[in-house]
């Protein structure tokens, strides 16, 4: 029976997609079967397992191109592939019965996307709207029809609290909160915290959370150890030991390039294997 985990801050750019990504190509990589749900209409995820430079170089010459601006590289685009992801987390949410044909292969063993695109962000008006059924049990429904077919369901969501969230929230056996360290990053912990509660309190649920610091500078500054501190005391039980480094070249390097962490040697690599390990130590409890 797979188990949801879930990646969110209501803040951005706290580590929510390298975390979610890293750390299903780890958990896959240790024979565990693991599909990987892009809940954000930015497709970061998605992206990981796309070439999307050249999609979007793409995009922006079919831009110039309707706008009669010609360019110079214009037979590149002939050479360039149409996108392999034809459905995903959008059609899920309207229809969760299609969550068969929303799975798809990637290069990973045991790995499997559910993509995402930017019409997601459609996906929340047609959810309000649609009220024959309840809105908040979309993506559980639909995980409820996947979890023999898989170990684990991890979900990259995005830095709000739409109808998507809600539904990945409300999914989720345990919320993974990512905490950049050292900045106002906790009022993102404050509201994603508020969000769970309010989850909890609608629907009659009580969603499991924990955090996991992400970007510490390997000298730790003064406010990074200050709020380890304060956060240990506060959640004793709730912070993840390991602590993600910041490595500006190894993440970036692997984004830049549709690498995956995992190809090349890192501290950071380190980090998300000791984070892996210290999960599977605790499960989702
Ligand atoms: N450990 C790290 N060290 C250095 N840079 C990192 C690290 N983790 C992530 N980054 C960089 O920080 C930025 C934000 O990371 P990421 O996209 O994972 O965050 P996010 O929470 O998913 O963002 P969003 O809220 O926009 O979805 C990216 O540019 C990424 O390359
Ligand atoms: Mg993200």
């Amino acid at each position: 029976m797979a188990k949801v985990i879930s990646f969110q801050s209501r803040k951005g750019g706290t580590g929510k997609t390298t975390s979610a990504v890293t750390f299903a190509q780890i958990v896959a990589s240790k024979g565990y079967k693991v599909l990987l749900v892009d809940a954000d209409e930015q497709a970061n995820t998605t992206r990981r397992f796309t070439d999307t430079c050249k999609k979007d170089f793409k995009q922006i010459f079919s831009i110039l191109k309707e706008n009669g601006i010609s360019h110079p590289l214009q037979s590149l685009t002939e050479q360039l592939k149409d996108d392999k992801y034809t459905s995903g987390t959008y059609d899920v949410l309207i229809d969760p019965a299609s969550i068969h044909r929303c799975c798809f292969e990637t290069n990973h063993e045991n790995l499997y996307l559910c993509p995402a695109n930017e019409e997601l962000i459609k996906a929340d008006q047609m959810v309000l709207l649609d009220t024959r059924s309840p809105q908040q049990t979309r993506f559980s429904r639909a995980f409820k029809m996947v979890a023999n077919e898989f170990d684990y369901i991890v979900i990259d969501n995005a830095p709000s609290a739409n109808m998507t969230i809600i539904n990945s929230l409300f999914a989720s056996d345990l919320v993974i909160i990512t905490l950049k360290a050292g900045g106002d990053e906790l009022d993102g912990l404050r509201k994603t915290l508020a969000d769970i509660s309010e989850i909890n309190q609608n629907f009659g649920v009580n969603i499991n959370f924990k955090i996991l610091m992400t970007m510490m500078h390997r000298q730790k500054r003064n406010i990074e150890l200050l709020e380890r501190e304060a956060l240990e005391a506060m959640f004793p039980d709730r912070l993840f030991k390991t602590m993600i480094s910041y490595q500006d070249a190894a993440v970036a390097k692997s984004s830049v390039e549709n690498r995956s962490l995992l190809d090349k040697k890192s501290n950071v690599l380190n980090d998300y294997k000791a984070f892996v390990d210290e999960f599977l130590k605790g499960g989702a409890d």
